[in-house]
């Protein structure tokens, strides 16, 4: 088993996608670890996406996570960090796979709905920037 870092990002969220975000990953076999609602400070955005800093889309990107609540989540499964890239779909919801949710939810490149851990090593600093251990089950 395996747990990978999701975030419902702020579009999604304000676009009341929440609901069936969870439905998708609970109906792929994923299991909600750890879940909260949660509003990134500007500067928790930055540290958040910080292997960003040096792209020309960092200010888009952490003033767009700062600007409502996510929910986050951890979520376990079998191969979990890469199951949910796929059903996330690709970055570009342009580019996103039929049926993924970034083709059925996301507003824009940068506004695309959702994230996920891309590696075991990042997963295993991205749930702690969130989660204590004693609020992941
Ligand atoms: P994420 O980290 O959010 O799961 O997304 P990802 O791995 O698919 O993509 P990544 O390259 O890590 O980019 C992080 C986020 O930055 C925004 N972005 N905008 N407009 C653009 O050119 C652009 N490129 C990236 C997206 O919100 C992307 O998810
Ligand atoms: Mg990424």
């Amino acid at each position: 088993m395996e747990k990978t870092l999701g975030i419902i990002k702020p579009d999604a969220v304000a676009n009341g996608y929440v609901g069936k975000i969870l439905a998708m990953a609970t109906d792929e076999g994923f299991r909600i670890a750890a879940l909260r609602m949660t509003r990134m400070a500007l500067p928790t955005a930055q540290a958040f996406y910080a292997i960003h800093k040096d792209k020309p889309f960092y200010g888009e990107l952490t003033e767009y996570m700062s600007e409502g609540p996510c929910v986050v989540v951890a979520l376990e499964r079998e191969d979990a960090i890469a199951h949910w890239r796929k059903i996330m779909g690709a970055t570009n919801p342009e580019k996103a796979d039929p049926g993924t949710i970034r083709k059925l939810y996301a507003e824009s490149f940068t506004r695309n709905a959702v994230h996920g851990s891309d590696a075991p090593e990042t997963a295993a600093q991205e749930i702690p920037f969130f989660f204590a251990a004693s609020e992941v089950y």
